[in-house]
């Protein structure tokens, strides 16, 4: 885990969309507010290779040099993200394939299909030339490799390309066609193959397609975004030894981010608050307008604590930090003056090294031009300057954040939300969503939590780990659940690998004699009451066994049940329930917590605690008073 590192600011910056003569002046206004990084290149390809194998790095050196000479450091690009449109004259079948079987067109970013094996070698080819020609330019301090995977719903393609890899990737996996018609229980409706070459992609099927046959193309579509990562880490690694880094986004889970990030040093994600409240969460029309200008306040924490799990080392950063409006959610409010400030110094407490804005000037072109940063288009600075300055500022008399180890883990699974995309037996039942509400109730009672893969076999030094939702477990992680308190379920270690059901049926946990025999998806606004406590909602199980019984519903139903330290939960509980029931287990393993006031949230680093107050209006708490979007700490 990182520690002690100096933290610091950053801005994305695309010299190609300004007039030269403005560089200078730009670096060295981006110096004087404290900015240390800058990123630029990602999206730049037509003005690095204008026609096929003619390179015009002429100005990109002259760029490099104009920031670097004003002393700042580069993170440099690969631009795959945007392949010109001579690439489509190259290879006419490289674009993706909607699941309607739609081609989508050039016109926009990320129109490549991950599976087109002629781009994916185009694309290693140009971190090639990249990498020769700056590989060992000690200006360019980190690369970024292509941006944000899977942005846009890129990662499921039913193109040609995907289905001859496909059919590849299941030979692979089953060696026989009898192997995977006995695995997907294809003898259902007569699903039988008699070759991997009849088997086809999962769309436009007359009804569902068969469960196995969903997930395991959402596992090869996701080892297809690896191996067209692992091409570029190969070509780039040839060139240089400054870090590499891929910048992730926010609640993206078509792939699995921890195999991309095993083979490059530094995790990093694009933080737009107020456009994740509103584009991507499960939540009341009261709690986004509560949180309109600010943000969810689970939100940001969860990814930065999932991002830290994902890099090396628990290296990361916030490669993109939304600085005021966005464009693209359906409705785009101004942050609170004070939210800019607050993201940042959260993003800090949480271990970033680097915070940096996106993007510098606001661009009076294209699809994002009522996109803000941190000047406006006519070159007068916007309200997230003067707040990114302050934290400059402030990073400059508290330079050292150190992460520690928390009490508390949460296990994250990529493979579950998939599993649970295809076979959601009920539309409230949305893994991340069970992860966020399980990840909110630890912070409303002051905890810091660290995230875990399932891949986990070491749980050493977590007074608490839940497991919520984990489709499979890995016997490895079964284990050593079993070595500290564990709330497990619920919907936890039900389906194989194949996404049957298993025998026995789970969630099978040594030492805990308990079988979920019937599940219910339960419709909004219906709920199953646990007097006195709370309710289960969404989702129920029926749990029999000789484990003793340690919640119950209104029926006397069973809803947790427990062996010592370990329970297994069998619904989705309710805020109210999540709160009693992390209380309670808290309090059995020896954490303290107390309930924070709204919209107040904490973290904990080696040496200090940090106060976010998430709320629109004032909050006192532990002595302090925050205002608004107000941020503190105080030495632990
Ligand atoms: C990110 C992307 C940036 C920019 C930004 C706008 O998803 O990486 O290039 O589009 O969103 O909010």
């Amino acid at each position: 885990m990182s520690s002690g590192l100096q933290r610091a600011l950053g801005v994305c910056y695309y010299p190609e969309h300004w007039p030269e003569e403005i560089w200078a002046r730009d670096a060295a206004r981006m110096v004087s507010a404290g900015i240390t990084w800058v990123r630029i290149g990602e999206f730049a390809w037509s003005r690095m290779e204008p026609e096929p194998g003619r390179f015009t790095f002429d100005w990109l050196d002259r760029a490099i040099d104009v920031l670097a000479s004003a002393g700042l450091r580069i993170v440099l690009g690969t631009p795959t993200c945007t392949p010109p449109r001579w690439m489509l004259d190259r290879f006419p079948d490289m674009l993706a394939v909607d699941a309607m079987g739609r081609v989508r067109k050039f016109g926009s970013r990320r129109h490549y299909c991950f599976s087109h094996a002629g781009y994916r070698a185009a694309s290693a080819a140009i971190a090639d030339v990249l990498g020769q020609r700056y590989g060992q330019d000690p200006r360019i301090h980190a690369w970024q490799l292509d941006n944000e995977y899977g942005c846009h719903d890129t990662v499921l393609s039913y193109s040609e390309a995907a289905r001859h890899a496909f059919q590849d990737w299941l030979a692979t996996r089953y060696d026989t066609i009898d192997a995977l018609n006995t695995a997907w229980g294809n003898v259902f409706w007569s699903m039988e193959y008699d070759s991997f070459a009849q088997v086809d992609l999962p769309n436009l099927t007359v009804t569902e397609p068969n469960p196995s046959h969903a997930l395991a193309f959402r596992r090869f579509s996701s080892d297809q975004v690896v191996a067209y990562h692992t091409a570029q880490v190969e070509a780039l690694r040839a060139h240089t030894d400054a870090p590499l880094i891929h910048n992730y986004m926010g609640r993206v889970l078509d792939f699995d981010h921890f195999e991309v990030g095993r083979s490059i040093e530094i995790a990093s994600w694009d933080s737009y608050p107020i456009g994740f409240l509103s584009d991507r969460l499960e939540a009341t029309p009261a709690h986004k307008s509560h949180y309109l200008q600010q943000g969810d306040p689970d939100m940001q924490a969860f990814h930065h604590d999932l991002y830290r799990a994902v890099g090396r080392d628990g290296r990361w950063w916030v490669m993109e930090q939304q600085p005021g409006p966005v464009n693209w959610a359906p409705y785009n409010p101004a942050p609170l003056p004070g939210m800019v400030r607050l993201w940042t110094w959260e993003a800090f407490a949480h271990g970033a090294e680097v915070v940096s804005y996106f993007r510098w000037r606001q661009a009076p072109f294209a699809q994002e031009q009522m996109h803000s940063g941190l000047l406006r288009p006519d070159d007068a600075p916007a309200p997230g300057l003067a707040e990114a300055e302050k934290v400059a500022a402030e990073l400059r008399s508290m330079p050292e954040v150190c992460v520690q180890q928390a009490q508390v883990a949460l296990v994250f699974d990529y493979a579950s939300e998939w599993a649970w995309a295809t076979l959601p037996q009920g539309a409230g039942f949305r893994y991340f969503a069970l992860m966020l509400d399980a990840y909110r109730a630890l912070r409303k009672r002051g905890l810091s939590i660290d995230i875990l893969p399932s891949t986990t076999s070491d749980v050493t030094g977590y007074k608490l780990v839940l497991a919520p939702g984990v489709a499979t477990l890995p016997e490895s992680l079964k284990r050593a659940l079993g070595q500290t308190t564990a709330i497990v379920g619920p919907r936890c270690n039900a389906v194989t690998e194949e996404l049957t059901i298993p025998t026995p049926m789970g969630p099978d946990l040594p030492d805990l004699d308990v079988t979920v025999t019937r599940v219910e998806s339960l419709p909004p606004g219906v709920e199953r009451s646990v007097p006195g406590i709370g309710a289960v909602q969404h989702w129920t199980e029926t749990l029999e066994g000789s484990a003793q019984v340690t919640l119950r519903d209104a029926d006397g139903a069973a809803v947790m049940v427990s062996n010592g330290a370990l329970s297994y939960l069998g619904g989705w509980p309710d805020s109210a329930l999540w709160d009693h029931l992390i209380a309670d287990a808290a309090a059995r393993c020896g954490i303290d917590t107390q309930p924070l006031p709204d919209g107040l949230r904490c973290r904990d680093t080696k040496t200090h605690r940090f106060y976010f107050n998430y709320a629109a209006t004032p909050c006192a708490f532990d002595g302090l008073s925050l205002p608004a979007a107000g941020v503190a700490w105080a030495r632990r």
